[in-house]
């Protein structure tokens, strides 16, 4: 027999569906994602160790999808932490719509600046390693919230493990590595899943578990497909910027999308991963 999903997140796919093309830029992609991965983010999350009834804190939360499943799926409070107070208004009109009692809290917080006392069972923290420029330090944070015991979740991207065929033109390439360069910036190392288990150990966690997650694609893909107009938008958003700093030419932007766009349609096979690790806090 097929297991009940829990009403609150049924809300939440509904809600998910509903609201990435309207949510903020930043956030259309991860809402997208959020979606497109539940069933295997919400098998990861019920295979951790018990918190029934106990705490988990999750670092820079964003909307706070992830802390509404763990409220659902581990029967505890969770308390999401995260610097941007207007992801997180929306992450509270979420909480009211799913309505899970007192169980999940927000507050506004940099997760390297605020010391944790020691009273939580479990620390998660999902897409924010990449916007840490310094691994260690978010480690020791990390540590001083979780009791002894306890454990620490984490996952995030590598696109070392991005496979697309056929491969986009070379001038859609350049422009995808320009902007890559560009993220390297405002934050964004899309190579971090590979540095996390070394990062955590060194810092005094012991890792139990990593699990390369794959998210694959494979199908006639259009031009005007949503995740194709979705990657030269994120793109065209931040051209001005990546022209001031000498990271690509409008010329080149305009003739890489000209080529992509003209590259389809094709049947398309796209596979990307995101590393998942599971450490216990000794
Ligand atoms: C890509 S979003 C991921 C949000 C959420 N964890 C999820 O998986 O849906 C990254 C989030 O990390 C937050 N963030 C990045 N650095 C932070 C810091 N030093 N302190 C608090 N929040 C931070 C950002 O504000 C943003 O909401």
């Amino acid at each position: 027999m097929e297991k009940a999903i829990p009403p609150a997140l049924s809300w939440l796919d509904q809600w998910l569906s509903r609201s990435w093309t309207t949510a903020p830029a930043d956030y259309q992609w991860l809402l997208l994602q959020t979606l497109a991965t539940a069933a295997s983010r919400r098998a990861w999350i019920e295979s951790w160790p018990s918190v029934a009834d106990g705490l988990v804190i999750d670092l820079g939360c964003g909307p706070g999808i992830m802390a509404q499943e763990i409220a659902a799926l581990k029967s505890c409070r969770v308390v999401g932490y995260d610097r941007d107070a207007v992801i997180l208004d929306m992450a509270q009109s979420l909480n009211h719509l799913l309505d899970q009692g007192a169980a999940v809290r927000f507050r506004v917080a940099d997760v390297l600046e605020e010391e944790g006392n020691g009273e939580a069972n479990a620390v998660v923290s999902r897409f924010v390693t990449q916007y840490i420029p310094d691994l260690s330090r978010f480690f020791r944070q990390v540590k001083t919230h979780v009791a002894p015991g306890g454990f620490v979740a984490i996952e995030d991207v590598d696109d070392g493990y991005l496979i697309e065929y056929p491969e986009p033109p070379s001038a859609w390439k350049a422009a995808v590595g320009a902007f890559q360069r560009y993220q390297q910036g405002p934050g964004g190392d899309r190579f971090v899943g590979r540095k996390l288990a070394e990062a955590g150990v060194q810092a005094g966690l012991r890792l139990v578990g990593v699990a390369l997650n794959p998210s694959v694609y494979a199908g006639q893909m259009e031009m005007q497909d949503v995740t194709v107009q979705f990657d030269i938008e994120r793109i065209d958003r931040v051209v001005p910027q990546m022209i001031q700093q000498g990271l690509i030419t409008e010329q080149a932007w305009i003739l890489a999308k000209s080529e992509y766009r003209a590259s389809f349609p094709h049947f398309s096979y796209v596979s990307s991963a995101t590393m998942r690790l599971l450490f216990l806090v000794p």
